[in-house]
């Protein structure tokens, strides 16, 4: 990135608009090139995560907001972390959302935010379709942080970011989804981030917790669902393994937590087994459920990189959405 990218200042007025979309709802409907430009671009911006001055002046003159509607600790820090590191102006507001119904707390922030003159709003809302309400009340550019079982792009993004820090050429690659499909819009994200970016996928689950025709989900690419574990991890390049959401089960879905683990849980002797598996998760990770303990600690297991690719892909995202453009 050239300095006058990273040292000018960016306003959302003046800046070409370089996506074909002007906020990020979700994946859906991402192109290859758009992901891939949005992954070279964090990149960039992971470098300058790595230098003793870890800040540049991009977003100089940029309000953003982020709306958190639902309990978060990773996402929410990393985005205000993103937003800090290009020099945004930050403002925080966490809703407790008791006695008002959603919809109308919703529409009435979405009238504060519009008073308040704010550029970028990022939000996190138990309610699925929640960021796509605020586009139709707000000017502002609208990223999507996580919308009930919709989806979560930038975790979408982040995780691919992770794939092709092992793996530069997604297409073909074999990645398998693995837990509480029905529930997760990580799930989502990526299944649509993936196929869109050539990956073969696999979603594996108890068949409770995998929506059926799940794979019509996307228009082209591949998909497959298996319940066994053992076609899911065999000749398979990378194993996400999602949290079992149990804030949003609702009702029993499978036997017991131990019973879960025992059929779809990832354990040392499967990395034993199959020697070239990274494993991955989105966090926060139930241990001894999705993975074993061991597991979590391996080095085959990348979580920890995703976390710290969070930070560089919302930096990418925020800059690219206010009309950055990567290599100016
Ligand atoms: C995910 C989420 O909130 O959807 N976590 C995250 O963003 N780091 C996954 C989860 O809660 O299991």
């Amino acid at each position: 990135m050239s300095s006058e990218s990273t040292q000018g200042t960016t306003t959302l007025q003046d800046a070409p608009v370089i996506l074909g979309h002007r906020h990020l709802l979700g994946l859906r409907g991402w192109s290859r090139p758009e992901i891939a430009h949005v992954l070279a671009t964090a990149r960039e911006f992971r470098d300058v995560l790595s230098r003793p001055i870890r800040r540049v002046p991009t977003l100089r003159g940029v309000t953003v907001v982020n709306l958190f509607f639902e309990a978060s600790t990773r996402t929410r820090i990393s985005f205000e972390l993103a937003e800090k590191r290009l020099s945004a102006d930050t403002v925080n507001f966490t809703a407790s959302g008791s006695s008002v119904s959603k919809g109308e707390t919703l529409k009435d922030t979405a009238r504060n935010i519009e008073a308040m003159k704010i550029d970028v709003v990022v939000i996190r809302h138990a309610s699925p379709g929640a960021p796509h309400f605020l586009t139709r009340c707000v000017d502002a550019v609208v990223i999507n942080a996580g919308d009930g079982a919709h989806e979560h792009p930038t975790q979408g993004l982040l995780d691919l970011l992770t794939i092709t820090d092992h793996f530069p050429e997604v297409r073909g690659r074999r990645i398998s989804i693995i837990g509480d499909i029905t529930h997760s819009r990580v799930a989502r994200s990526n299944l649509y981030g993936l196929t869109a970016m050539g990956a073969e996928v696999t979603l594996c689950g108890p068949p409770t917790l995998i929506p059926p025709g799940i794979e019509g989900l996307v228009e082209s690419g591949s998909v497959r669902v298996t319940h066994r574990l053992d076609e899911a991890l065999d000749g398979c390049d990378v194993a996400m393994a999602l949290r079992i959401q149990l804030e949003r089960l609702g009702r029993q879905l499978f036997p017991s937590l131990r019973e879960y683990h025992e059929r779809f849980g990832i354990r040392m002797e499967h990395l034993e087994r199959y020697k070239d598996l990274l494993v991955m998760h989105p966090g926060p990770v139930n241990r001894g459920v999705e993975l074993a303990g061991d597991v979590v600690d391996h080095e085959r297991a990348v979580i920890l990189d995703q976390v710290t690719n969070g930070v560089a892909v919302r930096m990418a995202v925020l800059f690219l959405l206010s009309g950055g453009t990567a290599e100016a």
